[in-house]
C-alpha cells in the first residue's frame, strides 16, 4: 500500500486520533465516596453498559492498583495522595490513548481530589460523589473492616478515625440510599453519554 494512501501514519498519532478510531472521547470518571459506598460495583456497572454500546473503557480501582503499581502505599493522609497521585498519571496516560476511564478511589479529602483534577486537567475530570451515608456503609460492612476499625484493630479508617471530605461541587451526586444499583448506573450513563460522545 502506498504511504500517501493513509496520511495518518506520516506523523506521530495524536490523542484525537486515537479518539475517532475508538469512536469516543476520552474522559475520567472520578467516583469518590466512602468505602463500602458501593463506588467499584456501580463503576463495573457502567463499563458494562458503555462497553455493550460499543465504547472502550479501563476501570482502575484498590483491586487493579493498591495490589500492583501501588502496593507499597498505605492508609497514612501522605500515601494516600501519592496513590492518587499516581493514578492520576496513569489516568492521564490512558486519556492520551483515547480510553475512557472509570476511576473508583476513596480519595478522601478535598486536596487530594483537586491534585487529581490538576493532574488530570480540569477539562477531563468529572467528579461523582456516591453518597452513601456511614451508618449505612457501616450495616453493610462487606470486607468487614468497619468492625476492625471500630475494635481499633485498623487505624486510619476512613469515616471512623481518618477524614472524608464531602466534594463541594461534584458533577452527579448519587444519592444511593434512595436508589437501586441499576438506578445508579443508569443515571451515571444517562449522564456521560453525551459527554464521551463524537
Ligand atoms: S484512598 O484513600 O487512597 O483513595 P483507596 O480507594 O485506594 O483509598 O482504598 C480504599 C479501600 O482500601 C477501602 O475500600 C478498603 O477496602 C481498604 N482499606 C484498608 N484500610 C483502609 C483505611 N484505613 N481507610 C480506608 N480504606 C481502607
Amino acid at each position: 500500500m502506498a504511504d500517501n494512501i493513509h496520511p495518518i501514519f506520516d506523523k506521530l498519532l495524536t490523542r484525537s486520533d486515537k479518539e475517532k478510531h475508538l469512536n469516543q472521547k476520552a474522559k475520567v470518571l472520578w467516583f469518590t465516596g466512602l468505602s463500602g459506598s458501593g463506588k467499584s460495583t456501580i463503576a463495573q456497572g457502567v463499563e458494562k453498559k458503555l462497553f455493550s454500546e460499543g465504547y472502550f473503557i479501563q476501570v482502575l480501582d484498590g483491586d487493579n492498583t493498591r495490589t500492583g503499581i501501588n502496593k507499597n502505599l498505605g492508609f497514612s493522609l501522605e500515601d494516600r495522595k501519592e496513590n492518587i497521585r499516581r493514578i492520576s498519571e496513569v489516568s492521564k496516560l490512558f486519556l492520551e490513548a483515547g480510553v475512557i476511564c472509570l476511576n473508583s478511589f476513596v480519595s478522601p479529602t478535598l486536596e487530594i481530589r483537586a491534585l487529581a483534577k490538576e493532574i488530570i486537567g480540569p477539562e477531563d475530570f468529572l467528579e461523582i460523589y456516591v453518597n452513601t451515608p456511614l451508618h449505612i456503609c457501616e450495616q453493610r460492612d462487606v470486607k468487614g473492616l468497619y468492625a476492625k476499625a471500630r475494635a481499633g484493630e485498623i487505624k486510619g479508617f476512613t469515616g471512623i478515625d481518618s477524614p472524608f471530605e464531602a466534594p463541594q461541587a461534584p458533577d452527579l451526586e448519587l444519592l444511593t440510599e434512595n436508589q437501586s444499583i441499576d438506578e445508579s448506573i443508569a443515571e451515571v450513563f444517562n449522564f456521560v453519554l453525551s459527554k464521551i460522545s463524537i
